[in-house]
C-alpha cells in the first residue's frame, strides 16, 4: 500500500526552480531511495515531505492523509521522523540521555514532571543504543563518540517514537566503508515495522539497500521504480554519470 504519496511538487526560489513538478510514492515497509546529482533538488524535496520547506504547489499525504502545509507535530503524528543532513545530536549531553529526550518529546507535560517517566522509558531507550552499537557507552556525551556512531545515535533518536516513515539526508555522509557497511546492516531491520526514504551520492551503497529508486536532475524527475530497473535506465547512466 502507499504510504506516502508527494506529488508534482515544484519549489521556487527567486529566480531558480529547485523542484520542477516532482513526485515520488514510498510503498509500507519499503525502502526508497532518492539520488541525483549536486543541487538536483534531493534535499529540498525532502524538506518539502518533513515540512522544513512548504511547495510552491503540489501535495504531499500519508496514509491519505495532506500534510502539504501541517506544522511538525501533526507531521510527527501522523508517522514522519526525520534526521537532517546536519547532524542535530545535543553534544553536551549523554548518548543515554539524546536518547532519553527523543523519546520524552512524544509524552505529555505531567508525566515529564514526575520521575515516572525515566524509569518507564529506560528500557526503551537501552532497547535502542543496543540495537544501533551504543550500549557499551550510555554515559559518554554525545558530542565525545566517532562521526558514524553520531550519526547512529540521530536515527536511534529519529526511530525513538516508532515513526511509519524515517526520512534520511546523506547519513552515509564521511564515513569510512566499514562504517557505511554496518549503516546498512543497521537500518535493514527497521524494514519489519517503517519505510525508509533516504537520500544518499553512494549509488552502490544505496542500491544494496533500497527497493525502488527515483533519480531527479534539476528538480525534475528522470526515472522512478524498482532499483534493478532503474539503475540500468540509460537516461538514468547520463544523468547520474555526466555530473557524479
Ligand atoms: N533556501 C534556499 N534558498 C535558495 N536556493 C536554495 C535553497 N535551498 C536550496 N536551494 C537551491 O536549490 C537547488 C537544489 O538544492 P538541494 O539542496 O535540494 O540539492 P541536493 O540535490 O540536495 O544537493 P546536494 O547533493 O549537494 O546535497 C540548488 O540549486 C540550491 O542552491
Ligand atoms: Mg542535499
Amino acid at each position: 500500500m502507499n504510504l506516502l504519496e508527494a506529488k508534482d511538487i515544484t519549489k521556487i526560489f527567486g529566480a531558480l526552480t529547485a523542484l520542477d513538478k516532482a513526485g515520488l510514492v514510498v510503498k509500507e515497509n519499503e525502502f526508497h531511495g532518492l539520488i541525483g546529482p549536486n543541487g538536483s533538488g534531493k534535499s529540498t524535496l525532502l524538506k518539502c515531505i518533513a515540512g522544513a520547506e512548504i511547495p510552491t504547489s503540489g501535495t504531499i499525504t500519508i496514509g491519505g492523509t495532506d500534510i502539504t502545509t501541517a506544522t511538525s507535530p501533526e507531521r510527527s503524528r501522523a508517522g514522519l521522523s526525520i534526521k537532517f543532513q546536519i547532524t542535530a545530536i545535543l553534544p553536551q549531553l549523554s548518548v543515554y540521555d539524546n536518547v532519553l529526550l527523543s523519546l520524552q518529546a512524544g509524552e505529555s507535560m505531567g508525566r515529564l514532571l514526575t520521575s515516572k517517566s525515566r524509569r518507564s522509558l529506560d528500557p526503551k531507550v537501552l532497547e535502542l543504543l543496543s540495537r544501533f552499537r551504543l550500549s557499551d557507552r550510555p554515559d559518554e556525551l554525545a558530542g565525545a563518540l566517532s562521526h558514524g556512531q553520531q550519526q547512529w545515535l540521530e536515527i536511534a533518536m529519529a526511530l525513538a517514537r516508532d515513526p511509519k516513515v524515517l526520512l534520511l539526508d546523506e547519513p552515509t555522509a564521511g564515513m569510512s566503508p566499514q562504517e557505511r557497511r554496518a549503516t546498512g546492516e543497521l537500518l535493514a531491520p527497521i524494514k519489519a515495522t517503517c519505510s525508509l526514504l533516504i537520500v544518499e551520492h553512494d549509488l552502490d551503497f544505496i542500491k544494496d539497500i533500497c527497493d525502488s529508486l527515483t533519480v531527479l536532475d534539476q528538480g525534475k524527475i528522470v526515472a522512478t521504480g524498482p532499483t534493478a530497473e532503474v539503475q540500468e535506465d540509460p537516461r538514468v547512466k547520463e544523468a547520474y554519470l555526466a555530473h557524479a
